[in-house]
């Protein structure tokens, strides 16, 4: 094994590679993203999603949500512009209509549900092209989507914990603990994507192989609708940043060290929340900036 390939990111990295904002700067600098996602079951984790991802610098966001929870996703999140898409079952129908969306980055599957209205609103997005992140209920129908991916001319960036990794490619969790390195190299190379696999020492894995491992973050992020809130923060660094893997890991660092600083400033593991999370962002960056 190469080992050489494998590297900490660190602060350093960070404080290094993280975009500085120009004068002469206005929104449409920092990119126009889009999220997709929630269900009638699931209406936090995209408001989370797209809340992280003001919160870390998106310039203008989009929010594509089913009909049915528009009025209620929309009462939380009043930065974004909104896509209301048709609903069947409180769930995403299956269209989405990109033909008057003027989008730099996508991010879908935040409580979206596992329902063939996901699969193919996900077939629909991998065939924009813009960078893509993939995240929870969009990684649930993976193998119907490699063709599309192996076509990709932009980004795909997958964000599995282990147990949505476990399924992807057919073994067990454990299979997937005992070799996380080698599994994320051979994943990233065959499908030609960035894997993002999570968990405490996330992994971030080009799709040329190298690695950078991630050390911030704590147990008060095991709780649901923290991947979310990462997946928000990937999206919007993307939109700011032209080299993918540094907005990934720094997306990364900045989302574990929020959640280490809430440990340091008043809060136990225990009762961290995700919205803490993202509402640590600010005092996090600041500490970077
Ligand atoms: N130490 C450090 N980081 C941790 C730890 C830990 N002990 N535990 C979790 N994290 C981090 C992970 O690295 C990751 O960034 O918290 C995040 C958890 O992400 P997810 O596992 O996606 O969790 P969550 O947001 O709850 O997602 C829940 O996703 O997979 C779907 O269907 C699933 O509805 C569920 C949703
Ligand atoms: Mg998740």
């Amino acid at each position: 094994k190469n080992t050489s390939l494998r590297k900490v990111w660190n602060e350093a990295d960070v404080v290094r590679t993280l975009p500085i904002r120009k004068r002469s700067s206005h929104k449409g600098t920092y990119g126009k993203g889009l999220v997709i996602g929630g269900s009638r079951n699931m209406t936090g984790a995209v408001t989370m999603t797209a809340k992280a991802a003001l919160r870390s610098g998106a310039g203008l966001l989009t929010m594509a949500v089913p009909n049915d929870i528009y009025s209620v996703v929309a009462t939380h999140v009043p930065e974004v512009m909104y896509h209301p898409c048709s609903s069947m079952n409180g769930c995403f129908a299956g269209e989405i209509d990109f033909d008057n969306l003027d989008i730099d980055a996508i991010a879908v599957g935040p409580g979206m549900g596992r329902t063939l209205g996901t699969k193919s609103v996900v077939q629909k997005v991998l065939c924009q092209d813009v960078p893509v992140v993939l995240d929870a209920d969009a990684l649930y129908f993976w193998k119907d989507y490699v063709s599309i991916v192996n076509e990709r001319k932009q980004a795909t960036i997958v964000t599995p914990h282990p147990g949505e990794m476990a399924r992807m490619i057919d073994v067990s969790i454990h299979d997937i603990e005992k070799d996380r390195f080698g599994i994320s190299r051979q994943f990233a190379m065959e499908y030609g994507v960035y894997l993002v696999l999570k968990g405490p020492y996330t992994i971030v894995t080009t799709p040329d192989g190298k690695q950078y491992v991630n050390t911030t973050g704590n147990p008060a992020l095991a709780k649901g609708g923290s991947g979310d809130v990462l997946t928000g923060m990937i999206l919007a660094f993307m939109m700011q940043h032209a080299n993918i893997q540094e907005a990934i890991s720094n997306a990364v660092f900045v989302h574990g060290k929020a959640a280490d600083v809430l440990i340091e400033k008043g809060h136990s593991p225990l009762d961290v929340l995700a919205t803490d999370v993202i509402e640590a962002i600010p005092q996090t960056l600041f500490l970077l900036y």
